[in-house]
């Protein structure tokens, strides 16, 4: 290259590195119907797997009868649980240290509970199989309310534990009882509250709701009893983790299992966990010796793969009079249906649900999590959300707007006045967290500037003044929320998954004439890491983004990695990129002096290349030091250019964020209309500003679902009422509102290029700003909490509630 014909503007812009709005290079094939999913593998001789599912949400099995079912054409196998308990497979291990039945173990616990797995050489066989296969049931008592769990008289649902007296997490009150987690000073905080000139409290529940992606869960499983090799593609968002698990629950060798994660549609958390179908799959696979596929529908994915949420948090704050806060209590009752099989590291039962705190300084704090067993679903994974994070930030936001409406304070002035500080930061919270860098204040007044919130404030004044003339039957809310999230999980010794430990990693293989090749232990579901990886690598080793290959998926070719959920890719896979490349430019920095003939210490790094110290025609770019890596190195260096890094991070990273809902509402239907959605973002240094935009867009349209409808409900009798997109909120283009985009940048101190997570901020921030702006509407006719989510059905009660209307 003439570095001298070029600018440094073209060579930067050259480059498309981190700050460029890039457009995302796996678009080409996802727009042309090119994508590589699951459902695309097809092996020759390929069977087909499928579930007999439970009809009962609690019963006893008193007999499984396959005969007709293994005389329909075209279904070669059944497997139960007895087959299963052959190969020691009937029941798996939890992420959560639970266990859970893989094929219905003498009785079943939920609906749509996996109960025999029929193959077949087609999926029409393996459903009529389905309907042959005779099972007989005797109902027993149904268990739904978590609050009457741990009744005297509950019945027992998990007969297997019934006398466990200890859980992962300390002593269980009741054969129903999970753990009891707690977390801060009681009787500090006790003492709070008997001080406090103003306390609150309430049960603020955030339901149960799912993540659906629009790519189901499935699997192809392919054993060869010749190599002894088991090959499993997966729409697994941490297919290193599936390996490890397959080869201590099967013990085939780890080197022998390949795990391959394609494109994934979506996972939102729903992909993380381990389920049936793909034990299923992998036995069948074995028994046959043939490839068998796995294809979750819809109703399947929405009542039997993991949920999200369903916790019930009793929270309690104490202030002063001017609105200092001095302590905050929170009781959790957890929900986790017939199998703890949360995804949460292991030292935390309840995620990282202790960030409950927020963004306020609470001089003290107590938390107390009790999870119990329900005749639902087992899952509780993190839609969305960091580890419980979602379910905390919903919590004190309520519980903040609910204290300045008792206080008679302006919701924004009450979080002016608690705010941590910048110079309070990095910040120590009385649950336990250190968070490494913020500026609330900033953030909150550019929102209240944008928007101009003293304008909005007049107008719901006078709108509400309206209202009590009976000018008008819409009403007008305000929906502030400023969350701070934590995301990035390890450091691996706080963190780990049934003792996995949690940190990521990358490969960077640079190749003769300048272009390369990266590997992570990440997996893309759609957040455009093929997009923004290449873009951290570009602007670190001066290599256009275009010449950089990202791949992930391969457990065979990518490094060890933990995975893709959590925002956790950019803290912790995000830094592993930039410390590989770092590495890989101090070898090229050699390079480079020993073809410019001088000491590396004279060098200096000049966008794409490095520059000897005050002679700036005397270049070598990283092209030409590719070249030489190769074909001319130093005498006694090796040749190549190429690094790995396996990044631990000292701590998780804080990204926080200032959003403002305005929705009216019509009283007299409950149809609410979202006015405005602002929504301001910091997540540090920006690799991609197009892509931060497109995951915020994202998120926000998925906490418009979960906050306006989006719910898994069950019946008393435990049948699943919203078991398909016909009752399941899924909104379209047509309810979805527009988004405006905002940001600050506070880089995190501690990542190597300070960027921190922002995939899920959306959906931790969203939830309670559409939530408080429902409340906040209604609040001047005397409520004070109205649970979610706000459909037109609730809006219409809580305003009959209220005696507004008739
Ligand atoms: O772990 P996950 O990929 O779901 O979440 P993330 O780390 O928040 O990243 C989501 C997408 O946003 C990725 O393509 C990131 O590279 C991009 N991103 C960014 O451009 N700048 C940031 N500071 C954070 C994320």
């Amino acid at each position: 290259m003439n570095e001298m014909t070029v600018t440094r503007e073209e060579r930067e812009a050259k480059l498309e590195g981190m700050g460029c709005k890039r457009k995302r290079v796996e678009d080409i094939r996802f727009t042309q119907g090119k994508g590589n999913y699951v459902d695309d593998v097809k092996l020759p001789g390929m069977l087909h797997g499928d579930f007999v599912r439970s009809p009962h949400p609690h019963a006893r099995i008193k007999s499984i009868d396959k005969d007709k079912a293994l005389k329909v054409p075209g279904v070669l196998a059944v497997l139960t649980a007895e087959d299963l308990k052959s190969v020691n497979l009937a029941w798996m291990p939890t992420l959560a240290g639970d266990v859970q039945m893989v094929l219905a173990d003498d009785k079943v616990l939920f609906q749509n509970q996996e109960v025999a797995f029929v193959v077949a050489t087609d999926r029409y066989a393996a459903d009529d199989g389905i309907n042959a296969v005779e099972v007989e049931y005797e109902a027993l008592p149904v268990l739904i309310d978590p609050f009457h769990s741990m009744d005297p008289d509950a019945p027992v649902l998990r007969e297997d534990i019934k006398d466990k007296k200890d859980g992962a997490h300390g002593p269980r009150k009741h054969p129903n009882h999970i753990f009891e987690w707690t977390v801060g000073d009681k009787d500090l905080t006790d003492a709070a509250f008997r001080k406090a000139e103003v306390t609150i409290k309430e049960l603020i529940s955030y339901h149960r709701t799912h993540p659906s992606p629009l790519e189901t869960c499935q699997c192809v499983c392919s054993f060869d009893k010749v190599k002894g090799e088991l090959t499993i593609w997966g729409t697994f968002q941490a297919p290193h983790v599936i390996r490890t698990v397959v080869a201590l629950i099967s013990k085939i060798p780890e080197h022998k299992i390949h795990v391959i994660s394609p494109d994934i549609g979506g996972g939102f958390g729903n992909k993380v966990g381990a389920y049936p179908g793909y034990i299923c799959s992998a036995v069948a696979s074995i028994v046959t010796g043939k490839p068998v596929k796995w294809v979750e529908d819809r109703i399947e994915n929405l009542t039997s793969t993991s949920f999200a949420r369903d916790y019930h948090m009793t929270t309690e704050i104490a202030a002063t009079k001017e609105g200092m806060v001095t302590g905050l209590r929170v009781h959790v009752l957890a929900d986790h249906g017939a199998f703890d099989a949360c995804a949460d590291p292991s030292k935390w039962p309840a995620g990282f649900f202790n960030i409950v705190t927020g963004s306020y300084d609470f001089p003290t704090a107590h938390l107390a999590v009790d999870g119990v067993y329900t005749n639902k679903a087992p899952g509780g994974v993190a839609y969305r959300c960091s580890f419980r994070v979602t379910e905390a930030a919903y919590c004190i936001e309520r519980g903040m707007n609910i204290l300045a409406q008792k206080l008679g304070m302006d919701p924004v002035e009450l979080r002016l006045k608690n705010f941590i500080r910048p110079e309070q930061f990095p910040y120590h919270s009385a649950l336990g967290w250190e968070y490494d860098s913020g500026d609330y204040h900033t953030a909150i007044k550019k929102m209240m500037e944008t928007v101009d919130y003293a304008g909005l404030r007049r107008e719901q004044a006078e709108k509400r003044d309206a209202f009590k003339r009976g000018e008008t039957r819409e009403i007008m809310g305000l929906g502030v929320s400023f969350f701070t999230e934590i995301v990035g999980a390890g450091p691996s010794k706080n963190c780990d998954i049934l003792g996995i430990a949690m940190f990521d990693s990358c490969e960077i293989r640079l190749h003769p004439t300048g272009a390369g090749i990266a590997r992570m232990g990440t997996k893309s579901q759609g957040q455009g890491h093929e997009t923004t990886w290449a873009q951290i690598i570009a602007t670190e080793l001066g290599i256009p983004a275009d010449d950089i290959m990202i791949e992930e998926g391969n457990t065979d070719t990518a490094p060890y990695g933990l995975g893709t959920y959590g925002s956790r890719s950019t803290p912790v896979a995000g830094a592993a990129i930039a410390m590989a490349a770092r590495k890989v430019k101090a070898k090229a920095q050699m390079i480079a002096a020993y073809m410019l003939e001088v000491h590396e210490d004279d060098l200096e790094w000049d966008i794409d290349g490095f520059r000897v110290k005050g002679l700036p025609e005397r270049f070598k770019s990283m092209k030409d030091i590719c070249w030489a890596a190769y074909n001319a190195p130093p005498p006694g260096m090796e040749p190549g250019l190429e690094a790995v890094s396996y990044y631990d991070p000292p701590n998780m990273t804080y990204p926080f964020g200032a959003y403002l809902c305005v929705m009216d509402i019509d009283v007299d239907t409950g149809v609410y209309k979202v006015r405005r959605f602002y929504a301001l973002d910091d997540c540090g240094t920006r690799i991609n500003p197009m892509i931060i935009e497109g995951q915020v867009h994202g998120g926000l349209t998925e906490a418009f679902a979960i906050a306006m409808g989006q719910e898994i409900r069950y019946d008393n009798d435990g049948n699943v009422v919203t078991g398909s997109f016909m009752d399941f909120f899924m909104p379209t283009a047509v309810e979805t509102p527009h988004w405006e985009t905002d940001f600050t940048v506070t880089p995190s101190p501690h990542h190597p290029i300070g960027a921190k997570g922002v995939g899920e901020s959306p959906n931790v921030g969203g939830v309670p700003a559409f939530s408080n702006a429902v409340n906040d509407a209604f609040s001047f006719l005397g409520s004070t909490h109205i649970q979610m989510p706000h459909d037109f059905w609730r809006n219409w009660q809580a305003a009959k509630n209220l005696g507004v209307i008739a």
